[in-house]
């Protein structure tokens, strides 16, 4: 890898409007930080990035699922191993549940270790009457509601990058080291379907998993794929003065890869196609996602492959869609359908959770599990009809038993939310609703 040459390579986004980036006070304190950032070693491996796009191929052609799923916003005081275990274990959980129920492989990718940097709807927060610049992600400013905390400082850019590193090994520790061992994994499902009420639905999967398990024990497989999981990381990638500076050549191929993560995708209010994301999106080789609201036109989303994905190439353009329970069925199947009819084969992946956010009367932003669940559903449901690929889920979620989405099985109500409400931005799904939403993706996958 080379810093140099990607110093220039990975910054022609720089001549065009960039939405969304802080205003640091002290521009020459921001270059320091950039020059430092470009001399530190890569948080993972262009060949690792290379795996995953091979990976998502697979799940564009219709033979493996996405799971993604992770925080809105990481926060730096939240990397601690009970958090990123237990997320972890969340997620895994819900893989092992999918994998059975769908009979082929899940793709598994953390909104972790880089999760840092939020875009925001509006630049300024208001409380009591006093006004003061957003929280941006802990990546840019403080989530104290005062007038310093909320200046943006670019040494947090640093800790951004300590922080993913630091979660980053101790993903790699867990997902290699024994801990995800399959049966281990089915051991903590079945502990749920025992104990949680909503899990007794379940009992029916868990008991046929727990005969494949014992089949293949009985007949004395112990395949290594059962003792290590491979598990991918992923983020928005927001802050391109970071991602650019995390941008290297890779001496194998002579291309340029974004070595903050395996996978970035680029946000719904940053997608402009004449903007900055999408141009340093398509100088990089990552696979990359791009989330797509309800105003996505199917003429947008053929530019978006034009720029994107030149080559045509499965696994290098993945879309998430995020449109709101109560707007899917109507807008996807057009996107769907133009795609298909130009002969590019992307991943369709749905994320339930960004258009059915609103504020309760207690003030919690909060999502309803339902809503949640009711996207999920219109999303396989235009699949199907059109004998496409529903290709995966994108969710935000915790692996805490936290109160920020109202229903699910073990159900939280509107008035329970302020007992755990602890997100630095969107509202999560908790583990019991994760597990619930990934036993009901897994029927409904059966019944596709
Ligand atoms: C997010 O994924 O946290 C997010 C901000 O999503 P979107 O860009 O789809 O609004
Ligand atoms: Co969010």
């Amino acid at each position: 890898m080379n810093a140099k040459t990607s110093a220039s390579a990975g910054n022609t986004w720089r001549d065009l409007p960039a939405a969304q980036q802080p205003e640091y006070p002290d521009p020459e304190a921001l270059r320091a930080v950039i020059a430092d950032l470009e001399s530190y070693p890569p948080l993972v491996f262009a060949g690792e990035c290379d795996q995953l796009r091979a990976r998502m191929a697979a799940v564009a052609r219709g033979e493996a699922f996405l799971l993604q799923g992770g925080d809105c916003a990481e926060a730096f005081d939240a990397v601690s191993a009970d958090q990123i275990r237990n997320k972890l274990k969340t997620l895994l959980q819900m893989g092992a549940v999918l994998t059975y129920a769908a009979s082929v492989p899940v793709v598994k990718v953390g909104r972790i270790a880089g999760q840092y940097s939020k875009p925001r709807s509006k630049p300024t927060e208001t409380r009591d009457g006093v006004t003061l610049p957003v929280y941006r992600g802990d990546s840019v400013n403080g989530f104290d509601f005062t007038p310093e905390s909320r200046i943006p400082d670019p040494q947090r850019l640093k800790r951004m990058y300590h922080a993913s590193a630091s979660t980053l090994n101790l993903v790699r520790a867990f997902t290699t080291g024994g801990y995800a061992d399959l049966r281990q994994v089915h051991a903590w499902n079945q502990d749920f379907v025992r104990s949680s009420p909503s899990g007794q639905r379940y009992e029916q999967l868990a008991r046929e998993i727990d005969q494949a398990l014992n089949f293949m024990h009985a007949c004395g497989a112990d395949p290594e794929e059962f003792k290590t999981v491979e598990f991918y990381a992923s983020h928005e990638a927001l802050l391109l003065d970071y991602e650019s500076a995390l941008t290297r050549v890779d001496s194998r191929t002579g291309r340029l890869y974004d070595v903050s993560a395996h996978m970035v995708w680029i946000g719904e209010r940053t997608r402009q196609l004449d903007g900055a994301h999408i141009e340093f999106a398509s100088k990089i080789r990552n696979p990359v996602g791009i989330k797509l609201g309800p105003s996505t036109t199917a003429e947008e989303a053929l530019r978006y492959i034009e720029r994107l994905d030149p080559e045509r190439e499965p696994g290098r353009l993945t879309f998430i869609v995020r449109m709101g329970a109560d707007k899917i069925r109507d807008r996807l199947p057009e996107l769907v359908e133009k795609v298909t009819a130009s002969g590019a084969v992307v991943a369709w992946v749905t994320d339930p959770m960004h258009g059915n956010t609103f504020e309760a009367a207690s003030g919690h932003k909060t999502r309803r599990f339902d809503d949640v669940l009711d996207e999920v559903k219109g999303f396989f449901e235009v699949h199907k009809a059109l004998g496409t690929h529903p290709g995966g889920i994108h969710v935000e979620l915790t692996g805490d038993d936290v109160t920020e989405c109202v229903g699910g099985g073990d159900e939280i109500f509107v008035d329970d939310l302020h007992q755990r409400y602890e997100t630095a931005c969107d509202p999560r799904l908790n583990r019991s609703q994760s597990l619930d939403l990934a036993f009901l993706v897994a029927e409904m996958y059966r019944d596709q």
